[in-house]
């Protein structure tokens, strides 16, 4: 199945409060722990989340290692209007920063995260390359990345399949964002040939971890 491109932005208010209000409870914490399974022994100090949206998982990785400061960056205002509630509220707004920039943008402290990560951004992605532009232009030298996203299925079928197993539960706008979302999701083998067009492939590897997302980790030089 070819991929379907869906807009970048999810700067509507019910589109952003369905997302929010979402349970990604699991996939979100898998993020961490898969994180932390990869880089055991790592503490990050100086962490950008790309494309936080509501800052679920920005959250949940500060919380994971209390030692670090997060600056988590998003291209729609209604996602980060959400998002410093849910800072506030988790009592973080001494280590989570959520500014607004859209990407390509630059972006304050360029050069200083020694940890980027982002979960479910590069899908929305007009032009693909900007996310790992963005994380050669921002990260420090031997940073870690941890990049998680949805891995496009082979079929429509099967997209209705996996939102139905999935989101069942969830409302109609968030089911229907969940399918388009897939559709246009990316391949392992696409994602290969981004990061070889970044220089990126010596450095980075992408791999399957459940039946609808891959992960792309490792070390910058
Ligand atoms: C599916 S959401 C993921 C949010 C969050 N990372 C999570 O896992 O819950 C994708 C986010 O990327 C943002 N986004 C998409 N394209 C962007 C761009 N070019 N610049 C900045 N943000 C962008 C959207 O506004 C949206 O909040």
């Amino acid at each position: 199945m070819d991929r379907i491109p869906e807009p970048e932005l999810m700067d509507e208010v019910e589109q952003a409060r369905a997302y929010a209000a979402a349970d990604f409870s699991e996939p979100h914490q898998a993020f961490v722990e898969h994180f932390r399974q990869r880089f055991a022994d790592y503490n990050p100090k100086q962490v950008l989340d790309l494309g936080c949206g509501p800052a679920d998982i920005s959250i949940r990785f500060a919380r994971a290692y209390p030692q670090c400061t997060l600056t988590g960056v998003d291209g729609a205002a209604a996602m980060l209007a959400l998002g410093r509630d849910a800072v506030s509220a988790g009592g973080l707004q001494s280590r989570v920063e959520l500014i607004q920039v859209y990407l390509p943008g630059s972006l304050p402290k360029a050069g200083s995260f020694d940890t980027v990560i982002s979960n479910s951004l590069l899908h929305h992605l007009a032009e693909p390359m900007v996310l790992w532009d963005t994380l050669k232009a921002n990260a420090s030298e031997q940073a870690v990345v941890f990049i998680m996203d949805l891995l496009r299925p082979d079929s429509q079928a099967a997209a209705h399949e996996l939102v139905e197993r999935y989101a069942s539960d969830e409302t109609e706008v968030l089911k229907h964002d969940f399918f388009y979302s897939l559709l246009a999701a990316y391949r392992l083998e696409e994602a290969d040939v981004q990061l070889r067009q970044a220089g990126l492939v010596n450095h980075l590897q992408v791999e399957l971890v459940s039946d609808r997302h891959f992960i792309v980790w490792g070390r910058l030089y």
